[in-house]
């Protein structure tokens, strides 16, 4: 069986200052929206701090969820604030098409390689929201000669303000440079936890705003909104 790390978000210890620009109250969150360019489904394991099974973006079709807080030892203050340690989500992403015929679909999809969607809610630090695009588990043999969706008409990654930085990876090239390849790079954004931001798989898109519009509007194919597959169990971290 194939473990995943979760071990690309340092979280930087940033104290409020007056200066700084705090996170907004969790009522106001944004969510991690995935739009399926591509013309086949995708796969997907949102995980925090337990092992759940895959589900399907279908062709053309979304996913998203609003920001969850993940208190991996703590409490949650009356202020929003947490005392304790926090830990981030990861939404695993495979274009693995035979995951579907597996016997067992989660084990397929934990032996496939995939592109993470990471990001961390830190209601006690500005600017709220920590963001990046991790490759570090795309290329399992360390071959290097390509990442899940770069056949595929690559990725790209933009939020629903210009504070958001943009993730871009192109197609057609061999690693993403503006993605976690190794562990160690440095590649996490942040901005605040009031914006969307909306990963497009399979295309490069402009409108990400209009994108996240049409989505309220209902008349797309959102499949899931900030739920969780039904048989999630408890579990560490993988
Ligand atoms: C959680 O934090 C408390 C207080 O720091 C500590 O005593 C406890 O061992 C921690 N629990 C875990 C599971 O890490
Ligand atoms: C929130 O509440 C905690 C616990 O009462 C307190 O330590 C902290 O200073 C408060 N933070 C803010 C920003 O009010
Ligand atoms: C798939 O395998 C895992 C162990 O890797 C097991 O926990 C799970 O129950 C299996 N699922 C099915 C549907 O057999
Ligand atoms: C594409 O890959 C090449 C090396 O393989 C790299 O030099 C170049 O910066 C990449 N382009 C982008 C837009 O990341
Ligand atoms: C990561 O890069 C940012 C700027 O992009 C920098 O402020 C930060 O110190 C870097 N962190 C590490 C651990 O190198
Ligand atoms: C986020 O909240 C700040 C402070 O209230 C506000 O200025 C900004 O317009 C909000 N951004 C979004 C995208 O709603």
């Amino acid at each position: 069986m194939q473990f995943f790390k979760i071990v690309t978000f340092l979280l930087p210890a940033i104290s409020l200052s007056s200066a700084q620009a705090g996170p907004v109250p969790a009522a106001q969150n944004g969510a991690a929206i995935i739009i399926n360019e591509c013309n086949f489904p995708v796969y997907y394991k949102s995980v925090a701090s337990y092992s759940v099974l895959p589900n399907t973006i279908p062709a053309k079709g979304s996913y998203k969820e609003i920001y969850r807080l993940r208190i991996v030892n703590g409490t949650l203050n009356d202020n929003g604030t947490v005392n304790g340690y926090l830990g981030g989500i990861s939404i695993k992403i495979s274009p693995n098409q035979n995951i579907a015929n597996s016997v067992n679909e989660s084990d397929a999809f934990d032996a496939s390689t995939i592109t993470q969607f990471e990001y961390t809610y830190n209601p006690n630090a500005a600017p709220g929201l920590w963001y990046d695009i991790s490759n570090v588990n795309g290329y399992l043999d360390k071959s290097y000669t390509g990442w899940p969706f770069e056949e595929f008409g690559g990725l790209v990654l933009k939020g629903t303000s210009s504070d958001c930085a943009s993730v871009t990876c192109p197609p057609n090239n061999a690693t993403c440079s503006a993605a976690y390849t190794l562990w160690d790079d440095n590649r996490t954004l942040s901005c605040r936890n009031n914006n969307s931001i909306i990963l497009t798989l399979c295309s490069i898109v402009s409108d990400p705003r209009g994108l996240e519009t049409g989505l309220l509007a209902g008349n797309s194919g959102v499949v899931a909104n900030n739920v969780l597959p039904p048989k999630a169990t408890s579990c560490l971290v993988r």
